[in-house]
């Protein structure tokens, strides 16, 4: 598995974007509202890192963890060629579905995503077909 990105946290997409791009990351992907994550998602580049920023709507699963963390990173996203073989090795190693799988527009491409957790771990996002 190849990491993909990091999934990071924010209250504000635009005053985000204007703090990243201070640090020098630059735009990959506008802001898209994602209907099935119920949040607006961005992706950043910088040095080779790709960078999500995923602003949850209030409706959405991951804004109590907005209440709780603020801005900040919390996943880290794992590209793979088959995504249900991994989902099974990953709960084979004790991790639990948290957010089941589902398609991924603002990766593009028919991606589809799942989310997991693990108690040692946190939560983990695979991405692929
Ligand atoms: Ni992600």
């Amino acid at each position: 598995m190849k990491i993909h990105h990091v999934g990071y946290l924010v209250r504000k997409m635009d005053k985000a974007l204007d703090k990243f791009r201070e640090l020098g990351y630059t735009l990959e992907k506008e802001p898209l509202p994602d209907g099935y994550r119920d949040a607006d998602i961005a992706f950043l580049l910088k040095d080779g890192y790709r960078i999500e920023l995923v602003c949850p709507h209030k409706t959405s699963d991951v804004y109590p963890l907005l209440k709780k963390f603020g801005n900040a990173p919390y996943h880290i996203c794992y590209e793979t060629e088959n995504l249900e073989s991994e989902e099974a090795r990953l709960k084979d190693m004790g991790y639990t579905v948290f957010i089941p799988r589902q398609p991924a527009p603002a990766i593009g491409d028919g991606a589809e995503v799942i989310f997991l957790i693990h108690s040692q771990m946190g939560m983990v996002e695979l991405a692929g077909k």
